[in-house]
C-alpha cells in the first residue's frame, strides 16, 4: 500500500490575474489531503471517503469514462488520465482523507489529484518529475473545471511559497523568511468556475480597463516577491491592500470578505485582502505580532479564524 499527502493553499497575490497567464504567489499550508492506495487482483475501484457523503463508491476499471459523482471526480478522472498516458490497469482500493474541510476553499480538489496521481506513480513503478505530475494533475483539473490556472495544483506538488505563472510557465521557489498571517472564513462557500467564468465575461466588455488592471498585478507581484526577500511587512501588507482593491473592482468580493477585511485593518493589521476566487471562502491579514489576538477576536465576532501556518512541504510519500 502507498499512502500520499499534499498540502493547500493560499493565494497570497496575483488572483484572477494568474488565469490570463499572469504571475501569481502562492503558499501550501500546513491542511493536508491523504490518499491510500493498493492495487487489487480484480478491476473494481473502490474508493472510500469516509469524510463524504458519498461514504464508499465502487466502480471498475472499464467504467472510467463514464460521468462520476463529484466527490470522486478528481480521483476517477486522474486514475483515468494516468492509466491512458502509461498504458497500465488494474483495479484499486483507494481511501481519501482530508486535513481541512473543503468549504474553506484551500484547493482540496487539487491536493487530491495530486496525490492520486503521485501515489499512481508509486504503484506502477513509473517515475515522473515534477514537471509531469503536474502536467497530469493540472489536465485533470482542466478536464473537469475547463478553467484554472493550476497554482494551486503546482502549490500542491511544490510545496513552500512559489512564484507561478499562468498554465505552470514559470514555477520559482522563493525564499521565505516570515509570514506572520491571520485567515479568517466568511462562512460562505465561493464558486471559482462561476467567477472566474463571471470575471471573463466581464473582460469581454471591458478588456482593456481588465487588462490595464492586471498590469497593475503584474507590478504587485513583482514588487511583493522582492519585500518578501527583505520581510518588508509593512511594504507587503500595503500591497495586499492594492492587490484587493483591484479584486473589489472585478466584482469578486462579497459583504462578508469585506467586513472580515475591514475589520482586520482596523484592528491592525498591516493589509488584508481575499485570497483565491472570492465570493466567500477566506481572506488573509498580515499583522504585526502584538496586534494578532485583536485582529483574531476581531475576525471571530463577524465569521472564524483558521489556524493555518504557510509555506508546507508539497507532496510526499508517508511512512
Ligand atoms: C482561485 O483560487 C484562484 C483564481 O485565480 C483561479 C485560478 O488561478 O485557477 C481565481
Amino acid at each position: 500500500m502507498v499512502r500520499i499527502s499534499a498540502p493547500g493553499k493560499l493565494m497570497l497575490f496575483g488572483d484572477h490575474a494568474v488565469v490570463y497567464g499572469r504571475p501569481c504567489i502562492v503558499t501550501a499550508v500546513n491542511h493536508r489531503m491523504s490518499v491510500n492506495m493498493e492495487r487489487r487482483t480484480d478491476n473494481k475501484i473502490i474508493i472510500n471517503a469516509p469524510q463524504m457523503k458519498i461514504g464508499t463508491y465502487i466502480t471498475s476499471t472499464e467504467e472510467l469514462d463514464k460521468e462520476n459523482p463529484k466527490e470522486v471526480k478528481f480521483v476517477l478522472t486522474a486514475i483515468k488520465n494516468f492509466f491512458k498516458k502509461y498504458n497500465v490497469r488494474s483495479g484499486l482500493d483507494i481511501e481519501t482523507k482530508s486535513k481541512f474541510s473543503s468549504k474553506f476553499g484551500f484547493g482540496s480538489s487539487s491536493a487530491v489529484t495530486v496525490s492520486t496521481i503521485k501515489g499512481l506513480s508509486e504503484l506502477f513503478n513509473v517515475e515522473m518529475s515534477k514537471n509531469e505530475v503536474f502536467d497530469l494533475s493540472y489536465k485533470t483539473v482542466l478536464d473537469i473545471q475547463s478553467v484554472g490556472s493550476g497554482f494551486d495544483v503546482a502549490a500542491a506538488i511544490y510545496g513552500g511559497t512559489i512564484y507561478f505563472v499562468g498554465g505552470g510557465k514559470k514555477i520559482k521557489q522563493m525564499n521565505l523568511k516570515k509570514l506572520p498571517l491571520v485567515v479568517g472564513y466568511t462562512g460562505v462557500k465561493g464558486d471559482t468556475p462561476t467567477l472566474v467564468k463571471g470575471l471573463a465575461k466581464k473582460r469581454e466588455k471591458y478588456k482593456e480597463l481588465i487588462d490595464a488592471k492586471f498590469d497593475i498585478s503584474d507590478k504587485i507581484v513583482s514588487q511583493s516577491r522582492e519585500h518578501f526577500e527583505t520581510s518588508n511587512l509593512e511594504v507587503l501588507g500595503e500591497l495586499m491592500n492594492f492587490n484587493h482593491g483591484l479584486l473589489n473592482s472585478f466584482g469578486v468580493s462579497s459583504l462578508e470578505l469585506e467586513s472580515l477585511i475591514q475589520k482586520a485593518k482596523k484592528s491592525g493589521a498591516y493589509g488584508a485582502k481575499l485570497s483565491g476566487a472570492g465570493g466567500g471562502d477566506c481572506m488573509i491579514a498580515l499583522v504585526p505580532e502584538e496586534k494578532r489576538k485583536g485582529v483574531e477576536k476581531a475576525i471571530n465576532q463577524l465569521g472564524a479564524v483558521i489556524n493555518v501556518s504557510p509555506n508546507a512541504e508539497g507532496v510526499r510519500i508517508e511512512k
